[in-house]
């Protein structure tokens, strides 16, 4: 009878033992490597904190799953043709300072957003297309959505915005109306902003200058 090791016991060990290697290794490499990276970055200038409202916005942009098609993340133009197709510069860390959680996305059913309050700085364009994207882009792909607004017979009562739809799509005698969570989501879209420079003037990459001939 032996009362040392078993193969059993043995085999346990190493599985245990490797899978406590593997999980350290990861650890370190996903979670303690970019917090080491990440930590001192502070906000740029340009960029703002979000309002409430903002704030109200950007949840509603997580519940209605706006991130299944859209990134938040222009791409070098050594990886994608981002900055021709007109979304910007490369983002940069800090630009997602005040983003928590960040919503880089991973899907590009539809065009990149961060900088979309640049390039569409419109409140009545963004509403009208949430409420009909198909009024504005034809053939879109991108679901409307009609309970973010309110359609009415008659008149809007005061302090209401109404969405101005294009003519084609307005019906007589009818008014659609903006609820509050359409107006927030839209004040969210306004404030993706990031054309500020990625780097300060002092900071910038030094030009190799030649001596004149
Ligand atoms: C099923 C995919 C899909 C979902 C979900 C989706 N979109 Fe879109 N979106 C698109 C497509 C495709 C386009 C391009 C055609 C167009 O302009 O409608 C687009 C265009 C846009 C544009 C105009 C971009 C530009 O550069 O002109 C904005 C703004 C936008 N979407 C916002 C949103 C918001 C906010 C949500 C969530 C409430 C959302 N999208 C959900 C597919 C989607």
């Amino acid at each position: 009878m032996s009362f040392g090791v078993g193969k059993f016991e043995m085999d346990e060990m190493r599985l245990v033992i490797g899978s406590m290697v593997i999980l350290s290794g990861a650890t370190a490499l996903l979670v303690v490597l970019p917090y080491l990276l990440l930590k001192d970055i502070q906000p740029p200038e340009g960029l703002k904190p979000y309002t409430e409202v903002q704030l109200q916005g950007r949840q509603s942009y997580i519940a209605n799953g706006c991130i299944y098609c859209h990134s938040q993340q222009p791409r070098d133009i050594s990886q994608a043709p981002d900055a021709l197709r007109g979304w910007g510069r490369a983002s940069i860390a800090a630009d997602y300072a005040y983003d928590t959680p960040h919503l880089l996305g991973t899907m590009r059913t539809g065009p990149d957003l961060l900088n979309i309050g640049a390039r569409q700085p419109s409140r009545d364009w963004h509403l009208g297309h949430l409420y009909a994207p198909r009024a504005y882009t034809p053939g879109s792909t991108m679901p409307a959505y009609p309970y973010m607004f309110e359609v009415r017979q008659g008149a809007a009562k005061p302090g209401e915005v109404v969405v101005n739809l294009p003519p084609a799509y307005a019906k007589p005698g009818q008014v659609v109306v903006a609820k509050p969570e359409a107006l927030a989501l839209v004040e969210y879209l306004l404030s993706l902003d990031r054309t500020y420079p990625a780097l300060k003037a002092e900071e910038d990459p030094p030009v190799n200058r030649r001596a004149p001939r």
